[in-house]
Order: structure tokens, then sequence, then C-alpha cells
């Protein structure tokens, strides 16, 4: 554009070429230039978008192992019972993790699992929440097999403060209220107290408006679980379960929430996973795993007096305190 102009401007200093043409000739070089320029720009940006279109269509492409049968009716809760029937599970076929394992929580009972890591404890978990199909044996809620009902309304009737809580990139406020969309702001409020978020909280600049990062890499550990808490708190649902839900707190800070969730879960049948078992002695019944089985069961007294595996594990435990 700059050596036409150039060489426009020289003729109408020569005299062959006018004012108007020189005006005539920017005009034209102008009108050529501004779409040309624009034409680069969608080119570039309709490239972009393309790759991002044939990430969305494979993804799309991708179907769940886990589907509702047709026409799924919801679960139907009443007391919030479950039961693990002889339930087989594995990853790859060639490497079995859950092994022909049953078990029966009550309706408000508190059961906690203990055992060594890599027992197979997070994975009856995700069994529970229906995130795999068992390869063998059911899981019965109130009577009902999770595989026959929607998976909707399994995924509602129970509330998981999971090992690690994956959180959105928003404020700290929306993804508390994750947990329950319709909750109002106080009941979010309410559970942030219960949770004991309020004191951090207090002191960010932003306070609950805070965004907390990719996955929330901008909140520790504890305080990660502690937003999980107050998630599963504000869902109130009438099955709750803990997998090493206190982990990453302090000793006070987890004394406190545990009196908390203990309110909560008042009523509420609850399934705690735990590798510190001090905070699991007031369990109704604790269930011993290893290597995927069900070694022992029983309450903490009766568990001691058995001075077996149980027993291993709370000696060992009293040992490090000391
Ligand atoms: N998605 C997966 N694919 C393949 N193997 C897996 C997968 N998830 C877990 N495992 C394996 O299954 C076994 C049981 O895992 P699980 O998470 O249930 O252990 P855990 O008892 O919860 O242990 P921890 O106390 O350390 O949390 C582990 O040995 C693990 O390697
Ligand atoms: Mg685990």
């Amino acid at each position: 554009m700059t050596a036409m102009m150039w060489l426009a401007a020289q003729r109408v200093t020569e005299g062959t070429m006018t004012i108007g043409d020189f005006v005539l000739i920017n005009a034209f070089m102008m009108q050529l230039f501004i779409p040309l320029n624009f034409l680069g720009f969608v080119y570039r940006e309709i490239k972009g978008s393309m790759a991002n279109i044939e990430n969305m269509f494979a993804l799309m492409e991708l179907s769940s192992g886990v589907k509702n049968i047709d026409n799924a009716p919801d679960l139907e809760i009443t007391k919030g019972a479950i039961s693990f029937n002889k339930v087989s599970f594995h990853y790859r076929p060639d490497r079995p993790i859950v092994k022909d394992l049953s078990f029966e929580i009550r309706a408000g009972e508190k059961v906690a699992i203990v055992g060594a890591s890599g027992a197979g404890k997070s994975t009856l978990v995700k069994l529970l929440f229906r995130f795999y199909d068992p390869s063998q044996g059911s899981i019965l809620v109130d009577g009902q097999d999770i595989s026959q009902v929607s998976q909707h309304s399994l995924r509602q009737v129970i509330g998981i403060v999971p090992q690690d809580t994956v959180l959105f990139n928003q404020s700290i406020f929306e993804n508390i209220r994750y947990g329950n969309p319709e909750a109002s702001d106080a009941e979010v409020l309410q559970a942030i107290k219960l949770a004991h978020l309020q004191s951090f909280i207090a002191e960010l600049p932003d306070g609950a408006e805070t965004v907390v990062g990719e996955r929330g890499l901008k909140l520790s550990g504890g305080e990660k679980q502690r937003v999980a808490i107050a998630r599963t708190i504000l869902k109130r649902p009438p099955i709750l379960v803990f997998d090493e839900a206190t982990s990453s707190l302090d000793s006070k800070s987890e004394r406190s929430i545990l009196s908390a969730l203990e309110e909560i879960s008042q009523g509420h049948t609850s399934m705690v996973i735990a590798h510190r078992l001090s905070t699991i002695v007031d369990a109704d019944r604790i269930v011993v795993m290893d290597h995927g089985s069900i070694v022992e069961q029983g309450s903490h007294q009766a568990l001691l007096a058995k001075k077996a595996r149980y027993f291993e594990l709370w000696t060992a435990q009293l040992r490090d305190q000391t």
C-alpha cells in the first residue's frame, strides 16, 4: 500500500495525475486490503475451530460402559440400606481387585472400611456409585439392584466425599453450590460453616468469590477436602460415603469436622473409609479388607478382642503415635 501511494504521489508532483486520482487509488487499495486482511483472520479461526470440532466428535463417539437399561425406573429410597452380594470386580481381567465380597450396611448404620492401601476400598465406592458394573454379583440399595435403576436417581441419593476432590475452575461458593444447585445462599453459607471453611474464606481477599484454579490447584489438600465436605453437607443425601474425607486435615480441624459430620449423618446410612483408625472407633461395624476380600468384621471392641488383623493395625498405629 505504501509503495502504491508513493508512486501515485510522485505522479501527482510530476503533474501526470490529479489529487483526485491519488484519492481514488487510495480508496481502491483500502477496499482491496481490508477484506483480504479479514480473510486471513477468518482462515486462521476456521483452522483453529476445525481442530476443536475434531476433538469434540472424537469425544462424542465414546460411549460409556455403564448404561441404563431401557426405561429404567427411579430408585425408590426408603431407609437407605446397602448390600453387596458376592461382588467380584476387575479393571483388567488378569488382575482381580474385588473377590466374591459380601456385606451389608443396615439402614442408619455407620460402617467403616479399613485395610491396606490398594485393598480395593475406593473401588467399592466406585461400584456403589455405579462408575463400573461388577463382573459378578450385585449391589442392592433398599432391595433394588442398582444396575436396574436409573443412574441419575442412584447418584441423587448418595453423597460422596471422594479421596481426591475435583473442583471446577469457579468460585468457592459455586463449587459448594454444585452439591445442590437449588440451594439458597443462606444454605450454602450454613454448609461453609459446618465444614469449618469460614475462617479460611475470611482470610481471602475475594472471600467466597475466590476462583479456585483448574481442578482446585489453588487450594491446599485440606481446604479442598473441606469444600467437598461442604458440598455433601449441602446435598444432604440419605446415604453418605466418606473416602478418606479428613485425611489431609490437622487433628484439631479433623475433630471438629468429624463432630459436624456426626451430626449430619445422624439417622443416615454412612460408609466411612479411613486409614486413621482413631476416627472410626465409634462405627457400628468395622470391615477389614485385604486384597479385595473381607478378612474380619465387627465392632471396635470385638475386633480388638480377636487379636487378629485389626488388632495389628491398631497397635501399629498406637505405637506410631506414642
Ligand atoms: N482405573 C483403574 N484401572 C486399573 N487399576 C486400578 C484402577 N483404579 C484402581 N486400580 C487398582 O485397584 C487396586 C485397588 O484400588 P483402590 O483405589 O480401590 O485402593 P484403596 O483400597 O482405596 O487404596 P488406598 O487406601 O490407597 O486409597 C489398586 O491396586 C489399584 O492399582
Ligand atoms: Mg482409596
